[in-house]
């Protein structure tokens, strides 16, 4: 069902908690501290649906100040190089993934289940702690005010079983 869908090009990141649960993610919302979202789709009728319904959905999104997204991050799928999402579902055990703190005091993020850590301006790669793989990055654009999926995301997320399991949407 479009509820139980991962995210799919043309969908519209949506606040998943907060007072602002289920509205668009705006630029203005957006800073170093995560952001988490679902992906927003449409069904057969053409009614919006939060696709909430698919775990793996789940997204982190920040806005760094220009210049510090590195590769390995997709450039292309940023906005302006500065506006990043990222699957918030931990590669490694499928919890969802926080804030948390690098020992320079920079903002991480960090998985409350077993403390893997990530690098959010380097492609999610790991930094620290079980996770097998980073977290997959989700190419968005703007269009308008409103964020976009642009394509599924860049690497396998926790809960496709194999390369194959996503690469069918990619
Ligand atoms: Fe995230 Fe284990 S589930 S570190």
């Amino acid at each position: 069902t479009p509820k139980k869908a991962p995210p799919m090009p043309g969908d519209v990141l949506v606040h998943a908690v907060g007072e602002k649960a289920g509205q668009p993610v705006t630029v203005a919302d957006l800073g170093e501290e995560l952001v988490r979202a679902w992906p927003m789709g449409k069904d057969k009728e053409g009614n919006d649906v939060v696709r909430d319904g698919e775990p793996t959905g789940i997204l982190a999104i920040y806005k760094f100040p220009a210049g510090e997204i590195k590769a390995p991050t997709r450039l292309e799928g940023t906005i302006d190089g500065q506006i990043v999402a990222y699957s918030d579902r931990c590669t490694h055990a499928g919890c969802n993934v926080g804030e948390g703190k690098a020992p320079s005091g920079k903002g991480i993020m960090n998985c409350p289940c077993h403390s893997g850590q990530y690098e959010p301006r380097e492609g999610c790669k790991v930094i620290g702690g079980p996770p097998p793989a980073p977290l997959p990055q989700l190419p968005i654009k703007l269009e308008g005010d409103k964020l976009v999926a642009t394509s599924f995301f860049v690497s396998r997320p926790f809960g496709y079983a194999t390369d194959e399991d996503w690469v069918k949407y990619t």
